[in-house]
């Protein structure tokens, strides 16, 4: 169909975009990193701390594009961007917390791969380094 041609230019790319879920995927892979080096006694650092924000993601619905929704997301960017600058345990578990509350809400089906990335206890003193409390 010929017709599609003339629009093409105004069709947003759907395949450069990542979707909602993609960029909570990455993000999980990068925590179970982050838990993996700390359980190791080392530090968390470098690109385990560059990401891009779930407010980028493409929706699988139109109601996760709305407000409220985005807002949470927004307020949940301000916890990691925290953790990011100071990665201790406190801060980390913070950002834990605040992916269950969401999904205990709005998507429950990751909620205990969400639970796996909480560290109750460190020995070594991997977090310690980083935190100002
Ligand atoms: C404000 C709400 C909210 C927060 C905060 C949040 N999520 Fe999500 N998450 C969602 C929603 C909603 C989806 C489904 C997205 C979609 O369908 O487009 C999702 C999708 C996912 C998925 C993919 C599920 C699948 O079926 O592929 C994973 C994994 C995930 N989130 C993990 C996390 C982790 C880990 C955190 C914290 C670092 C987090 N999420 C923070 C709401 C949230």
């Amino acid at each position: 169909m010929s017709g599609g041609l003339l629009f093409s230019c105004a069709q947003p790319d759907a395949a450069a975009e990542a979707t909602l879920s993609d960029l909570m995927r990455e993000r999980t892979n990068q925590l179970q990193e982050v838990k993996k080096a700390v359980e190791a006694g080392l530090q968390p650092e470098g690109e385990l701390f560059a990401y891009e924000a779930f407010t980028h993601g493409t929706p699988s619905r139109p109601a996760l594009g709305e407000p409220g929704v985005q807002g949470q997301l927004m307020a949940f960017e301000s916890f990691y961007a925290r953790f990011a600058l100071d990665p201790s345990l406190k801060n980390y578990n913070t950002v834990i917390q605040t992916c269950m509350s969401c999904h205990e809400r709005l998507c429950p089906g990751p909620l205990r791969l969400i639970r796996s990335l909480s560290i109750e206890a460190v020995e070594a003193p991997a977090f310690e380094l980083y935190s100002r409390d």
